[in-house]
């Protein structure tokens, strides 16, 4: 028996009701595209409301995550999971949780305990340390060096920024050969988490207090393709059962080896994968420009460019063939595939075919791009790639990756706001939310830039510009004029400026105005004849005043902590700086 009916099966025995997974777009919750844990869909729930199913539940919830897409390719991550969870709604707490979770474990799956190590919430201002949680495992028979107490970046969880939470305690299993350390270090990575029970009892507020909750819940999540690679003792999850048949399909109709073929492998199989899921989803997502239908878009596009580079011949069934694997694999656990078939196999093709259409010539157009430019693709470069030939900028993005090029992202941002804006398709936000880029953290770091370029030309020389910026859920990077390698003393002025304004909690406002007002009262701007006649300018008290398609946060107090990680030579004159937030 697999892991998923295994599972199950057991909190069945506990007096859990299975419920069938959610949708994975939201039905009632317009703030995420796409379900992204298995607590998501219950939340009203954890807030108070009765569930209908009583108040012990179980299930697989089907997720997307989509924000570390540039990941996808490497040996553990995947776009769509599963997760396996389940729910005390009022009922039980701590105790049986743990219980529950060790009997599993050790019991269902037959895991030694010695082999098993636990952290749990070490407290904070607002909640005790977790001393009830500890002394259960130590009962249950987890030694005292197999138990940690870590804060709240590591032992709380919330999803997003407000919502239902609590401190949690997760479990870690020893994935090695290796003799078993007497003490347990999470930062060992031999040591990996397989599972995480959240004793959700508070709801953060939107001003950012706590209130108790009505029950004090328990909140499950295993990751389940992550956990099956472990108990199968697989480094790569894509060797493990979950999805060896998939990728062996994709060897033969490629006709090369997994060895030395992994990422575009990987890649395909993932992407396909999601793609059937969300076709198949009854909220009838189809490939588009916008939201979660932007999202299909570019998943099927870079598969399908992937499967060239495996030189499969892009006209045959190929598509097909992995999309009917798939439905068939799952469709015992979830019916939607099989009951939406046509739909999931048409939309790929047709999506396919659309694509194919102008891929060979949107590709020899990006190699003239290459040869012509000067290892930059501008905006309008990938305009074009975009409007004409049907490139998701992510793939241009990645296409410059691999040659060593640098996108201007942001021109090609205001060039697609000028476009909407003629054609009044969609608005901006929606834009944003498919690119998934303008998530809460790299939020953060557009302003941080914003504070660094204005740092630079306090502590440097005020005649210091932009001339390249690049965000990730990381890291910020910022390309600017100067012919020399700044100081470590330099550097720290910077820091230490840019984390004084963040201190003085200064607000961060934003005016639309006419260019040549914009120009007149000082705006900071990389390509100023690149711009629309109105142009927003973000403004951050005395500080920074910058033309930008944004977002920005609301007052510089958001952004914590800044330290610079890397100063080095981007080219000849060009320096570049990557920080973080912290
Ligand atoms: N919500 C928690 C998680 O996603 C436990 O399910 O890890």
């Amino acid at each position: 028996m697999n892991l998923k009916d295994l599972y199950i099966n057991y909190f069945i025995s506990k007096d859990h009701k299975f419920i069938p997974s959610a949708p994975i777009v939201p039905e009632n919750d317009a703030s995420v595209l796409f379900n992204t844990a298995g607590m998501q869909p219950l939340i009203p729930y954890l807030l108070g409301k009765k569930h209908p199913y009583g108040t012990r539940l179980v299930n697989y919830q089907k997720c997307v995550r989509t924000n570390d897409l540039d990941s996808i390719g490497d040996k553990t991550h995947h776009t769509f999971f599963e997760m396996l969870g389940n729910w005390s709604l009022g009922d039980y707490f701590k105790k049986e949780s743990i219980a529950y979770s060790f009997e599993f474990l050790t019991k269902v799956l037959k895991i030694p305990v010695q082999k098993l190590a636990v952290s749990v919430f070490k407290g904070n201002k607002d909640i005790p340390r977790d001393e009830v949680s500890a002394n259960y495992w130590l009962d249950l028979g987890i030694s005292k060096d197999h138990i940690v107490y870590l804060g709240e970046d590591d032992n709380f969880w919330i999803a997003g920024e407000n919502g239902p939470c609590g401190g949690d305690t997760e479990i870690f299993y020893f994935r090695s050969e290796d003799e078993i350390p007497k003490k347990f270090d999470p930062k060992d990575d031999r040591w990996v988490e397989i599972w995480n029970n959240v004793f959700m009892e508070y709801n953060k507020n939107k001003d950012g207090t706590f209130t108790e909750l009505p029950n004090k819940n328990v909140d499950t999540g295993m990751g389940y393709e992550r956990v099956v690679a472990i108990l199968e003792g697989k480094d790569d999850n894509y060797t493990s059962s979950v999805w060896k048949d998939i990728i062996d399909k994709i060897s033969e109709i490629s006709n090369l080896p997994y060895e030395g073929n992994e990422k575009s492998m990987r890649i395909i199989a993932d992407h396909i994968r999601t793609s059937v899921f969300i076709l198949a989803d009854n909220a009838g997502i189809k490939p588009a420009n916008t939201d979660q239908g932007y999202i299909l878009r570019r998943l099927i596009r870079r598969a399908i460019r992937h499967a060239k580079i495996l030189n499969i011949d892009i006209n045959s069934n190929w598509e097909e063939l992995i999309a009917n694997l798939i439905i068939n694999k799952y469709d015992k656990y979830y019916n939607e595939l099989n009951e939406n078939k046509n739909i999931i196999l048409s939309e790929l093709k047709k999506e396919k075919e659309r694509f194919n259409k102008t891929l060979e010539k949107g590709l020899k157009e990006f190699s003239k791009v290459l040869s012509s430019s000067n290892k930059i693709i501008t905006g309008q470069d990938a305009f074009k790639l975009y409007d004409t030939y049907g490139f998701p900028i992510e793939l241009t993005e990645e296409l410059a990756k691999e040659k060593g090029m640098r996108l201007d992202i942001q021109m090609f941002e205001l060039k697609f706001k000028e476009h909407q804006e003629k054609s009044r398709i969609g608005a901006i936000g929606k834009f944003k939310g498919g690119m998934a880029s303008s998530g809460e953290i790299e939020t953060k770091y557009h302003t941080a830039t914003h504070l660094l370029n204005a740092a630079l030309k306090v502590v440097v020389n005020k005649d210091i510009h932009q001339k390249g910026s690049n965000i990730t859920e990381e890291r910020l990077r910022f390309d600017f004029n100067c012919d020399y390698k700044l100081s470590n003393e330099e550097l720290q002025k910077i820091e230490d400026l840019v984390n004084k304004w963040i201190k003085d909690e200064i607000d961060v406002i934003i005016k639309e105005m006419n260019k040549d007002e914009a120009l007149k009262i000082g705006a900071e701007c990389m390509f100023i004849d690149k711009y629309p006649d109105l142009v927003n300018v973000y403004i951050i008290g005395e500080i920074s005043k910058e033309l930008c398609g944004g977002p920005h946060v609301k007052n510089t107090k958001e952004l914590g902590h800044f330290k610079i990680i890397k100063e080095e030579a981007s080219s000849s004159g060009i320096r570049r700086i990557k920080a973080i937030l912290d």
